[in-house]
């Protein structure tokens, strides 16, 4: 949701914020922009769409020597994605660049109005920057400047992560952060980095901190102020080659192919050899846990949602799964014996950290599967569970999802063997088909081909059905959501065994039904269902180890002696399939319209 970056250096400016912009642009891509200032001069560029678009504008455009910069790629929320409402967004002699939302700011500028202020752009941003030059009118010393700044701040209700640069303090950004992410970075060469995740600085900065909510201050090639604490540095690490495409055609692709790989990360000291075991959990942190509620979005909320049939049909507890937009406000009555549990792949999502924040003012224990370590989620929660995915840079979620599936089957095991609802057998049995799952995620990804091939002729229609039972319903939301977020066709997941509470309605044979058909559970019910559905002329696509004579395509998928195993190639052949059928339509996989990786706004 928007990425911001800023730069202090001797590099090229241009080449470091663009560098830097690029590895945020999964963000926001409706625009982007950059404002270079050196020698006391702030030149500044904006280009509407992607940042290819930016570069081709900045050709001709290069610095050398010492200077400043501040740059950002958009996913717009207050007014259309153009030029004039492309960051950064200036003022007489200041330009400011923002991610997140200023709630107040229609306010703000109708007061700055009355006063003569003319605003450019439809955004809610442009307001800091008006408001600072007012502020900051007659302010000439630094003191004096981070003064302004800090009331203009103190005026601002909402979400942001801000940087400012004015040219009455040619080397100096000025940065507040609010409940959308920053992180601050530095290197032995004196080079100051900002950036909304820490990929951009992974290989520039040596060492880096991650701002707390309320941090304000102000960053010159001499000094970084914060308050109202310092700003605790700790050593970068990371690995920039993984989070590139390494030749295949999309990050999608590649983080579906990686899948197996990163599924053993995610089990490692967790999977033991007949046991499960998870460190992050003390006996004294799960004293009293008698229910479990779980909170997310999206994919995230589709990996609950399949935890809570495990969780009850193995450590036979309540479990109560909500989408974090809605519980937020439908005033929710929390017990103490809950757990309160929030999934995120990004550790961003701001229903979701609401929702966590919530529980925790309710005084719940909380928990955070999360895959980004020193997110804003996971520094808030009791405690966390990483999935260790790696850096996921697809809009569409594939390993994500994967790792946190897994960590909640293991973790409903965990609570059964806690609970004794399950003998030490059954947990050696468990295990023993979690050491499969890498190998599965592998052999699943056989059928590429077949996908390939299968992807011709499910791009027209007048929309897909995916259906399953039981944990294969969580995972037709999710191969629906996987199709319509990058292919743009109307899909939805449907319970198998609904469909003929009024959805067969539309069965004829424009009407694609994607049918999971696990021979481990509930076959024969859902088989009867697809009947159903095949008896009114609807086209069937059958996901299933078992060939299905009525369907009209079939992927066979291979035979399994568990549920998850199976769920967990059906989930690659779902992927699989969106994947293939938005490439052949043309469509941009990786940075589908109108959708950006991390939702920092309401
Ligand atoms: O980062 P989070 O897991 O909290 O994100 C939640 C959703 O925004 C996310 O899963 C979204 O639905 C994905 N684009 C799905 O592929």
């Amino acid at each position: 949701m928007c990425g911001i970056v800023g730069y202090i250096g001797s590099k090229e400016i241009k080449h470091e914020l663009i560098e830097g912009l690029r590895e945020l642009e999964y963000r926001g891509y409706d625009s982007a922009g950059i404002a270079v200032m050196q020698h006391g001069n702030i030149q500044a560029f904006k280009a509407v769409g992607k940042l290819n678009n930016l570069e081709e504008k900045t050709r001709n455009f290069e610095t050398s020597g010492p200077g400043i910069g501040i740059g950002h790629t958009r996913w717009a929320t207050h007014g259309k994605p153009t030029e004039l409402n492309a960051h950064p967004h200036m003022g007489q002699y200041s330009y400011v660049v923002h991610n997140g939302i200023i709630e107040n700011y229609r306010e703000i500028k109708s007061m700055l109005e009355g006063e003569g202020v003319h605003f450019l752009s439809q955004t809610d941003t442009e307001v800091i920057v008006h408001l600072f030059e007012k502020e900051a009118a007659d302010a000439e010393d630094a003191e004096a400047l981070f003064k302004a700044f800090k009331h203009t701040i103190e005026q601002l209700d909402g979400a942001y992560a801000v940087l400012l640069i004015t040219q009455k303090a040619p080397e100096t950004i000025f940065f507040a952060r609010k409940g959308s992410p920053m992180i601050i970075g530095r290197n032995s060469e004196g080079e100051i980095y900002f950036a909304s995740s820490d990929a951009p600085l992974i290989g520039k900065a040596e060492e880096v901190a991650y701002m707390e909510d309320g941090v304000i201050g102000y960053a010159t090639p001499d000094a970084i102020h914060a308050e109202p604490d310092h700003l605790e540095f700790v050593p970068l690490s990371g690995d920039k080659l993984s989070a590139q495409k390494g030749g295949f055609r999309f990050f999608m692709e590649k983080e579906i192919y990686e899948q197996y790989q990163v599924m053993s990360d995610t089990m490692i000291g967790r999977v033991l050899d007949e046991d499960v075991a998870f460190e992050e959990l003390s006996n004294d942190f799960l004293e009293g846990i008698e229910r479990i509620k779980i909170c997310a979005c999206g994919t995230s909320y589709h990996a609950a949602l399949t935890s809570s049939y495990l969780f009850e049909r193995q450590a036979r507890m309540p479990v109560n799964v909500e989408i974090a937009s809605e519980f937020r406000y439908k005033e929710p009555l929390l017990n103490p014996d809950t757990l309160f549990i929030v999934i995120s792949q990004s550790g961003e999502t701001a229903d979701t950290l609401e929702a966590l924040r919530m529980a925790k003012e309710a005084g719940l224990k909380t928990l955070a599967i999360c895959n980004v370590d020193n997110s804003s989620i996971v520094r808030m929660a009791d405690t966390s569970i990483l999935t260790r995915a790696g850096i996921e840079k697809g809009v569409a979620s594939t390993k994500a999802f994967a790792t946190q599936t897994m960590v909640l089957w293991m973790l409903s095991l965990f609570f059964a063997k806690r609970r004794g609802s399950v003998d030490a057998k059954t947990v050696a049995t468990e295990t023993s088909f979690m050491h499969q799952v890498p190998r599965v995620l592998k052999e699943a990804l056989d059928v590429h081909e077949k996908c390939k091939r299968l992807s011709k002729r499910y791009l027209h229609g007048h929309g897909f059905f995916f259906i399953g039972r039981d944990i294969f319903y969580p995972l037709a939301l999710e191969g629906a959501l996987k199709l319509k977020e990058i292919s743009y066709l109307h899909a939805e997941g449907y319970p198998a065994g609904e469909m003929k509470h009024g959805p067969i309605a539309l069965a004829d044979a424009e009407l694609f039904t994607v049918a999971l058909m696990p021979k481990t559970i509930l076959y024969d019910k859902t088989k009867s269902n697809v009947e159903e559905l095949s008896a009114r002329d609807s086209t069937i696509l059958s996901i299933s180890p078992e060939m299905f004579e009525l369907a009209d395509d079939f992927i066979l998928t291979h035979p399994h002696a568990h549920p998850m195993l199976e769920f967990f190639e059906m989930m690659v052949v779902e992927q699989l399939l969106a994947m293939e059928i938005a490439i052949r339509l043309g469509n941009d996989v990786d940075m589908p319209r109108n959708l950006a990786k991390s939702v920092t706004v309401e």
